[in-house]
Parts: C-alpha cells; structure tokens; sequence
C-alpha cells in the first residue's frame, strides 16, 4: 500500500539533547519558550524539518559546531502537517546546534501544554498549568522532533511565579529567584526518552513526603493539602515500583518518582517518566471512606503507570501501529501488580469483566487487528481502545499462561534488557520470548495480533464419552461464522475422568482437534480458568453433563464468567435460544462473586431494552428471582471482617433489585437513606453510588435535585463523580435534557462531560431525547469536549434497539464529514455495526423474553 508519509519527519537530522526554558504566565494562559538542540545531521541537507504547532516563531538560529558559523534560516509553519520547516542556503554537516524562541497559549483543550483551573479553600479560583503529549501534542508545547523513536536527554528549566511547585520528568536540580521575583527551576538532565513521555506542570501543589523505594524518592502531589487522601496512593506506589522492579529485575529508570493528581484530564493517567499525571479522582482517595472499587481502580491505575516506565518509557515503540505493545503489556502489569498488592481482590476475575467488552467489540466484522497500520497522527487517537488495551492484555495472559508464568517472566525482562533506551517492534518481543522458551511464540501470537476477531471453539463428545472433539470457527456477531480464519489457540481441557479431576493441555492450530481420555468423562470444561481469548460452544450433551454436575460446583469463578459470556453471546448471535442463557443464569449462582453480577446486570439491562412491557414485567421477576436470597443475607450494612469483594457485590445486586427488580420498596429505603446520609452520613462508601443512581431512577424531579446538589457541593472529584454518573439515570426526559444541558456547562469539567452525556443515552427511557440533543448541540459539545473523548458521547447508540431510531444515527453520521465527527473509521464501523447487531437481537427477543424465562 503506497502511502503519503509526509507526515513523517526525515531523519537526516537527529536530535540528541534538548535544553528547554518555558516561562507560563498561568494568569494571562500563555508562555514563551526557548529551546536549544543538540542535532547530528548526516548527508548535506539545505532543509531541516520538525514538529510544531500552534506556536509562534519568534527566532531560530543554527550554529554548526565545526565551523562556528550561525546560520539564520527562513521559517514556514505547515498547520496541516504540523511541521516547521527551516531552510538554510548552505548545506549543512555535521554536530550542531538549533535555537529557537517561541510563544504558546495555554489551552483548553487538555492537549499539549494546557490550563487545568480548581477551587481554593477560600472558594476562588486557581490556575494551573500542564502537559499531556501523548500521542503527538509535545510539538504543542516546544518545536521538537516530535516522533516516538527520535528519543534525546531533556534539560528543562521551567520559570514560575514564587511560591509555585513545578515538576518535570526529573529531580529539581536548582532553584534561583530572579531580579524580577520569579524563580528558575532546573531539573537535572532526563535519559534518552521520547517526546510523548515529557512532562511540564506548574501549581500550588501539595506534596507528600517522598517514599523511598530502593534509593527512589515517591511522591504524590496534589491541589489539596488534606494529606487522608495521599496515604493510599503512596502506599500502591510504593508498592508497585518495588513489585516492578522485581518483576522485571531492572532498576527504576529515571531519578525519582512523582504521581500528580490534575483537575482537568482527558484520558485516565499518563505516564510520563517520573511524573505521572492522573484524573484526580484516579489518584486520590481516603481509603477509609472510599467505596472499595474506586480503590481498586486507583491501585491499577498506578501499577499500569508505573509498569509503564519500563514498558513504554524504557523500551518504546517505533511508531504509534506498536501502541499495543506500550497499552497491552501495561494492562497485564496493572493486574499482575495488584494481584500480588491484594490477592483478595481476586484481579484478574476482574480483568474477565474487561476482557469480555474486547470480545465483544472484537465479534464484529468491523474489528480490526491488535497491531493496526498507523499512519497520521490522529490516526494515533483511534488505536488506544479495547482492543489494545483489553485484547492486547488477555492474549499476553493467555500466552504467559501456556508457557509459564516464570519462562514469560525472564523473557520479559530479556527483551526489557536488550533493547533498553531504544525503540522496538512487536518481532523484538516474540524473539525474546522464543529465545527464553524455545517455543513458537511468533506463529502462535501472530494469529492473535495481526488478524483480527477471535475464534469459538465448538466441543463435542463421543458415543463412549471419552473423546473430546474441538472444532474452531470464526465467531460473529451477525451469527455466520468465518470459516477460513484460524487460530493457534491454547486450549487446556479439565475433565472428571472417574471422579478424578484432570488437566490437559493443547495447541489446536488446525481447523479440528481431538483429545482422548483413558475411560469416560463426567464432565469437560473446555478453556480451564477461562484464560484464552475465545469462546466455547458445548455440544449438547456436554452442557447437559455440565448442568448435571452443577455448573456452580464445577466452575472456578473465570469459568463461571466465561459460561455467563459466551452463552449471551450465542443469544446475542441468534445461534441459542434464550432459555439457556436464563438456565445458566440461575445454575451459576453468582453468590458473592461482583463480577457475575455484573455480567446478569448487562444482560437484564440488554433484555429490558429489547422487550416490550410483559417481557420487562416478567425480567423483573426473573431479575428477583435472582437477587433477593443473596440480598436478604448481605443486607445494609457490612459485617464486621466481611471481604472487600463482598462490599462490591452488596452495592450490585442492590442495583440489579432495585433497579432490574423494581423492588419498589428498596428504592423507597435506598432514596431515604440517601438523603439521610447527605446530611449526616452513614451509608458504607460502597453503596452511595448505588443509592446515588436508585435515587434518580426512581425519585423523579426531587431525587434528581438532591443529587444534583450533592454533585455540585462535593469537594472531592472523586465523590462529585459518583453523583454526576448518577444524574445519567432519571427516567424522564426533561430531566434527562437538563442533565445534558449542565454536561457542556461550566459546572462539569470538560473531561468529565462524557460519563453524562453517554449515561442519558445509554437510558433506554431518554435515549431518543437524548439523541435529539446530541445531534442538535454537536457543534457545542465538539467544541467543549477533549477531542479524545468524542467518541464516548457516540458509543451508547449500539444500545439502540429500534430500526428507525438506528436508521436516523446511521444517516446522521453518514451526513457528517470527519472534521466534524473526529472518529476514525473502524471505530465507527464497530459502533454501528453493533447497533445493527442490538437491533436485530431486540427484532428476534421482543415478546419472546417473557417466555424464555420460564
Ligand atoms: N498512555 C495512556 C494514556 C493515554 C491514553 C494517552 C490515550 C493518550 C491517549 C495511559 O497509560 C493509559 O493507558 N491510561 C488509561 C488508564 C489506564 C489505567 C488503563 C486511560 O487513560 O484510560
Ligand atoms: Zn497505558
């Protein structure tokens, strides 16, 4: 495929170090810059290309280091391609050195070199400055060679108001007040790291008192000075760095560690080397008031990070099509990392719950390899999804678990090892790998990241119930099947072999397998632990043997989900009826396990969507049928030395009774002890979301005021969050249009506006209000909204289960060029097509549900 690549910078030029000066002046949002690059230039070039936009050029000068000479060239600025193009008229040769000033606007987009504001004590509003170069916005900030293999040493001294902390990827070298009061911060030189990872941030921060791990000073730092919320993201920090290093056996890269909590941010966290920058509510939190998933989530936020100081800062891509390398490898670390923080949290249970949206999004015919050609930069934007993300980290699991978790280990840490301070591609990990394990992980893997979808394996039993056969096709969503694709795929088969409990592992590389037992099965589970990326499809005699045996006593808790998932998959296909999905819900017994609850919760949700009002009365007595016996044992209030797992699954079958259950009279309960707590607390942390959401659901115009109070008059991102996701679930559309309308105001930041605007349209009860807003107040919302995050407010439309309604979004986009619509392609291939595919689930289920429960 011939491309255009000029987008791409030549490399006859090649930076080596970069002293970079910037001065933000926070009150007027802008700053001024200088720069000084240390460049090799190889051939005779005339012309010097790098990145820059929307900068202003004040000065550029290059002196060449032999001849002493300084040249002076003319400037051009390509807006389009983001480039700044130096023409001298000589050739030039050799070591020199490129000197530029420049001016720049602290923006509002959470971009590049941006403007975060915050609340003081006092009330008032303060100011901050900060980064987010990640993919392609370091030529936002400074002219650089802004592509991830150019990596250099970083120099950055950073000009600031007294009294302000500022942080960059390094330790604070000097700190001097100047004549004019300011003070010049410099860091100490970084190592050889890539643009992406360079991090500016300039505020009234907090700052703990360092934690030092092996000689390795951590820090969080933060807006506030209420050092509760500090505690348990050191403590995770420090963990992590030490479980890392370990795991990896090298040492921590860079001189010290910070972990900086920032009001406005677009993605979730980034991580720049040394000072990781996070959503607030991602950082901070009292772990004695925090609801225990937030926990969670804040210590894989920060394993996922600090495991990408090796995997990503230490050893980075060449180019944006390896991101998955980067995303994929830190999605494994941030489970394996706080597994072994708190193996009671049972993670990678939890990863299960992930790992089912990326097969989910990956049974499209629209899905797309892991490892996906990248061209222009805002191609780079599309790549960072579920795919990378969570395909990417479960085929890493599934590989770590077929040739042992300690071979993977040192073949790890022998790729991390060979190619330290460089770039890499995928063939670099698969020759690791092979070089430690002596396996065929090239062909094996390669199945998995250069094709996309996934297979189902079909299992069948012989007469004699001692052969297993296994047969693999494509799995689709449109309920064909793809018979040419294959999969190398690691199978491992448990099996009741006369009452003996056996393992047996395979490779099933050709389209059928067969695996013989020494006497008659009782049982088979195919896919032990659920730790493959595919689906199973049991022959009907096998799922008889199955639910004969009890599907709760023989199924570990991954299996048990992988049953939940692959059954409703099949349903949503249109390849099994319905009942059997029912029949598995109940012979599961999801009991204290959080994430099949989730799973029924989906699914009851996906059913109350499809049906009409008999089939929603009878899913309200199916959704009871399931929850009250283990809400009448868990009930309000913990018991003292309960689980953490159990405080979760307390809040979700709460939700699923309440909500799914219409239990009219625990709405009652949930919406008054809500309004008891918000004036005088009480409620577990655990439950306040949940109360949050019952409220608003069921308590009309009054509920959604109290809520909407509680959103505005929180102090911490993290419980205003909670009430916010809330506001998503009035039933009545004029709420819902105000829930919308106080999305783009001021009042929610413009990277939270998202969690609103998709919850109104995910509702089923104001999804076709809601759309009518979004399409009238698109501009409005493209212009507020990270550009990043678009996409997020587009999403929920595969929830729509009616023709018409999917027709009008078809048409919508289709009218819609792609500057005003900055989605790439094969993600809005993948959300329409799973429109389609709810469309046609809802056209076969409507009126039948009632039925299929029995
Ligand atoms: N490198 C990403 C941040 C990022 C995402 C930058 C997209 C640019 C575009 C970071 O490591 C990351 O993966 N963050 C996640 C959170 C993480 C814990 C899964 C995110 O932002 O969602
Ligand atoms: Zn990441």
């Amino acid at each position: 495929l011939a491309q255009d690549q000029s987008y791409r910078l030549p490399t006859h030029a090649r930076p080596s170090r970069y002293e970079i000066t910037l001065q933000p002046d926070l009150n007027a949002a802008d700053f001024s810059g200088h720069v000084d690059v240390d460049l090799e230039i190889t051939g005779s070039p005339r012309r010097l290309v790098l990145n820059a936009v929307e900068l202003e050029i004040d000065a550029v000068h290059l002196s060449a280091a032999g001849t002493g000479e300084d040249l002076v060239p003319q400037i051009r600025l390509d807006e389009a391609e983001q480039q700044l193009i130096l023409d001298f008229d000589q050739e030039l040769r050799g070591p020199a050195r490129l000197s530029i000033d420049f001016r720049g606007v602290l923006n509002d987009k959470l971009r590049g070199f941006y403007r975060s504001t915050f609340r003081r004590q006092d009330g008032s509003e303060g100011t901050i400055a900060t980064t987010q170069f990640e993919a392609t916005d370091a030529r936002r900030a400074f002219p650089c060679w802004d592509e991830p293999d150019f990596k250099a040493v970083f120099a950055v001294t950073l000009i600031v108001e007294e009294g302000l902390a500022a942080f960059s990827n390094s330790q604070l070298e000097s700190s001097v007040t100047r004549d004019d009061g300011t003070v010049e911060m410099r860091f100490a030189d970084t190592m050889v790291m890539s643009t992406y990872l360079v991090a500016f941030v300039v505020g009234p921060f907090y700052v703990s008192e360092p934690v030092v791990v092996d000689g390795i000073p951590v820090r969080v730092a933060a807006l506030t000075g209420n050092f509760d919320l500090y505690r348990f993201a050191l403590q995770v920090a420090e963990h992590s760095l030490r479980f890392l290093a370990g795991y990896f056996e090298i040492p921590y890269p860079a001189g010290k560690l910070d972990h900086l909590a920032i009001p406005d941010f677009a993605a979730g966290a980034m991580e720049n080397l040394g000072a990781v920058t996070y959503r607030e509510n991602l950082l901070l939190a009292d772990p004695d008031a925090a609801p225990q998933i937030e926990l969670q989530r804040i210590a894989t936020v920060i394993a996922h990070e600090t495991a990408h100081m090796w995997f990503g800062d230490l050893v980075t891509m060449k180019w944006w099509n390896g991101i998955w390398l980067n995303e994929a490898f830190a999605t494994f670390m941030e489970v394996t990392t706080t597994d072994a923080y708190q193996p009671s949290w049972e993670m990678w249970k939890g990863f299960s719950t992930a790992k089912s949206g990326a097969l989910g999004i990956d049974g499209l015919r629209a899905t797309r390899p892991v490892e996906y050609p990248v061209g222009r930069p805002e191609e780079a934007e599309g790549m960072f999804d579920v795919l990378t993300y969570q395909k990417g980290g479960a085929v890493l699991k599934m590989l770590e678990q077929y040739l042992g978790a300690d071979v993977f280990r040192r073949g790890i840490s022998h790729y991390l090892t060979t190619h330290a301070y460089g770039n890499t591609e995928t063939s670099d990990l698969w020759d690791a790998l092979e070089a430690i394990s002596g396996e065929p992980v090239r062909t094996i893997m390669s199945t998995w990241i250069d094709q996309g979808g996934y297979p189902v394996v079909r299992a069948s039993l012989s007469e004699d119930a001692r052969t297993v056969t296994l047969e693999q096709d494509r799995f689709l969503y449109d309920g064909t099947t793809g018979h040419d694709d294959r999969w190398a795929i690691p199978v491992t088969l448990r099996a009741s072999v006369g009452g003996q409990v056996v393992s047996e592992r395979l490779l099933v590389a050709e389209p059928s397998a067969r695996h013989s037992f020494e006497a008659p099965v009782d049982w088979v589970v195919v896919n032990e632990s659920a730790w493959g990326f595919y689906r199973v499809a049991y022959s009907p005699s096998m799922w008889s043997l199955l639910l004969g045996a009890g599907l709760a006593s023989v199924l570990d808790g991954q299996e048990r989900l992988a049953v939940l998932g692959d059954t409703w998959a099949a349903v949503t296909a249109g390849t099994v009826p319905l009942s059997q999905w029912s029949e598995a819900a109940v012979a599961v017994e999801a009991g204290d396990d959080p994430e099949a609850w989730t799973s029924l919760a989906l699914s009851l949700k996906a059913l109350e969507r499809a049906g009409d009002d008999a089939d929603r009365d009878a899913l309200a007595a199916f959704a009871r049928r399931l929850a009250e016996p283990v809400w009448d044992r868990l009930g309000w209030l913990p018991t003292p030395g309960e689980s953490d797992l159990v405080a979760v699954t307390r809040a979700r079958v709460l939700r699923v009774l309440a909500d799914s259950g219409r239990d009219e009279a625990l709405a009652a309960d949930a919406r008054d002890r809500l309004s008891a707590h918000l004036s005088n607390g009480g409620l577990p942390p655990d439950l306040i979301g949940a109360c949050a959401a019952i409220s608003v659901a069921t308590g009309g115009a009054e509920a959604f005021e109290t809520v909407l109070k509680a959103y505005l008059s929180a102090p911490l991102q993290q419980d205003k969050l909670r009430f916010l996701i809330a506001l998503g679930d009035t039933p009545d559309p004029s709420l819902a249009g105000q829930a919308l309308d106080l999305a783009v105001s001021p009042q929610v930041r413009s990277g939270d506006a998202w969690y609103l605007i998709g919850g109104v349209l995910a509702n089923h009860s104001t999804q076709v209000s809601g759309w009518e807003w979004l399409t009238a107040n698109w501009p409005r919302v493209a212009e507020r909204l990270p550009q990043s995050l678009l996409v997020r407010c587009i999403e929920p439309v595969a929830t729509f289960t009616d023709a018409g309604q999917a027709a009008l979004v078809r048409s919508w986009v289709r009218a819609r060029p792609e500057a005003e619509l900055p989605v790439t392609p094969v993600r809005l291939a993948q959300i329409l097509e799973r429109m389609d595919v709810t469309v046609a689930m809802a056209g076969r289920l409507r009126g039948q549900i009632a039925a299929a429960l029995g």
